[in-house]
């Protein structure tokens, strides 16, 4: 698809999944009869995204070579970059300023599984001439473990913060996010004016605040099955549902 890039962000270190990810990067982890990341590259894939960045954190670096190399033979074009300490999403995004230039870009988390594909929105979002963020909302019943957004009566997303300890909301921001390239002014805008998180982290939510502040966001409600697979029991019940809903491999060789 032109003038969209895809990023994968798979930085960080687990820790919630530990002991698992102490010798394994979370990434690689089984998530029914792949490796994790195969799901969030497929995602964008499915988007007709084929210039996609994957960020990369932690260890076993070699093993994602090893797993997709440069992309060709799932007719795509991947490159890496490497953040060195878990410094947050938004850090991780930032690695990939000039891969992005002045493109369009569908980041995804690395951890995240998407049922069906997201293409129309990037379709939509591209013709879009006023909105330069597309956040995407499902219903949780743990709210505190996600970014929250706030929906008025017209559905205009007026409020968001990431995990808030007591949530009148439970309506998540997954984490597929859509950006115009202002996204790396407003990166290094929130270095500025707001800095690292208490748990020393640049946090996307503050970039999304920016965008919903200067009317730039939307909010889209979806339909298909959503998981964070960051945490054990949402892993597990993503394996067993692929393996009951038959859907064998996401990316394939084309070869
Ligand atoms: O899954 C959706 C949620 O993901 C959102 O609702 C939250 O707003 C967002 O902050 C994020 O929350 P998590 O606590 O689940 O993020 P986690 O630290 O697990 O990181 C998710 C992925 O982001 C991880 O698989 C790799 C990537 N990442 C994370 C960090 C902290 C990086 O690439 N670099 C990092 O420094």
């Amino acid at each position: 698809m032109e003038g969209i890039r895809g990023v994968v962000l798979a930085g960080g270190w687990g820790t919630r999944l530990m002991p698992l990810t102490t010798s394994i990067n979370k990434h690689l982890l089984p998530v029914y009869d792949e490796p994790m990341i195969c799901k969030s590259v497929s995602t964008l894939k499915r988007m007709g995204i084929t210039e996609i960045m994957i960020v990369l954190g932690g260890h076993s670096g070699d093993s994602f070579f090893h797993l997709l190399g440069d992309g060709h033979r799932f007719g795509l074009d991947i490159r890496y970059a490497y953040q060195e300490k878990a410094g947050g999403i938004a850090e991780a995004l930032r690695l990939t300023k000039d891969f992005v230039g002045g493109n369009n870009v569908a980041v995804i988390l690395g951890d995240n599984v998407f049922q069906d594909s997201m293409r129309t929105y990037a379709e939509e979002f591209i013709a879009d001439q006023d909105n330069e963020c597309y956040l995407f909302l499902k219903d949780v019943e743990n709210p505190e473990s996600f970014g929250i957004a706030w929906l008025d009566e017209n559905g205009s997303i007026v409020g968001m913060e990431e995990k808030p300890k007591r949530p009148d909301s439970n309506l998540a921001i997954t984490g597929l996010y859509l950006y115009s390239s202002k996204v790396f002014d407003l990166i290094e805008h929130s270095i500025d004016v707001i800095g690292y998180s208490d748990r020393g982290e640049l946090e996307i939510t503050d970039i999304n605040r920016f965008f919903m502040e200067k009317n730039l966001a939307r909010g889209i409600r979806f339909d298909c099955h959503w998981a964070d697979c960051g945490e054990i029991d949402a892993l597990l019940e993503t394996s067993n549902l692929m393996k009951s809903w038959g859907m064998g491999k996401w990316l394939v060789t084309e070869e």
